[in-house]
């Protein structure tokens, strides 16, 4: 597949606040492209099968108490220890799908109350997505979702500092969903932007690094 020598896989984020259906989502869109034949993985972050994943499981679920900053820089790690493979997965031409990535860790410490360039700082010179989809809903419908579970930042006073913060973080390659219409309407829609996304990939688009 693909006629460039430098074709390669797309990085393709999905994000947005807790149940916006992303999670869904990402995995109807992998589906997808693996129907039409392309190499393909979901990830997600955090990836709490790693050791630093586990410290943060536990602290989402209450189970233990971090600093804001070192739970910031937990997040940041468990990204940096998947880089390598990462580059590896898109260099051989597979397209990687990220339930999440930088944009939430910065949004959510953030919205916590801590520096934006210092939140910033760790995530420099991760490979940069080369598509970000936003799945926006208000916090109130997304709570309606089958409702909040205990995890720490289930919250509608917290999830609407999030969305200030996303606000800060878009850039031109950030596409903004509608998410609070039917599911077979998004998954369309996604699924044709993130074609393109491929097509431009195989076609060599260089693969950047954050904050690009
Ligand atoms: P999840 O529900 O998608 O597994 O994400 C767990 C929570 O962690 C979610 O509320 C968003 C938050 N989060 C951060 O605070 N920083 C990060 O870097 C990431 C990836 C998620």
């Amino acid at each position: 597949r693909g006629s460039s020598s430098n074709s390669r896989g797309a990085l393709v984020v999905l994000e947005g606040l807790d149940r916006c259906g992303k999670t869904t989502q990402s995995s109807r869109l992998t589906q997808y492209l693996e129907g039409l034949g392309h190499s393909v993985e979901l990830w997600r972050f955090p990836d709490r099968t790693t050791s630093v994943g586990q410290m943060i499981s536990s602290y989402l679920s209450n189970e233990s108490q971090l600093d804001d900053h070192t739970v910031h820089l937990l997040f940041s790690a468990n990204r940096w220890e998947k880089r390598s493979l990462m580059e590896t997965k898109l260099k051989g031409g597979t397209t990687l799908i990220l339930d999440r990535y930088s944009y939430s860790g910065v949004a959510f410490s953030c919205a916590k109350g801590l520096d934006l360039e210092w939140c910033k700082a760790p995530e420099v010179g991760l490979p940069a997505p080369d598509l970000v989809l936003y799945l926006e809903i208000s916090p109130e419908m997304a709570a309606e979702r089958g409702g909040y579970g205990s995890e720490r930042y289930e919250r509608i006073d917290f999830q609407n500092k999030v969305i200030k913060s996303y606000q800060v973080l878009l850039g031109s390659n950030w596409q903004i969903v509608d998410a609070c219409r039917p599911m077979e309407v998004i998954e369309k829609e996604l699924q044709e932007t993130v074609l393109d996304c491929v097509k431009k990939c195989q076609n060599g688009a260089p693969l950047s690094h954050l904050w690009s």
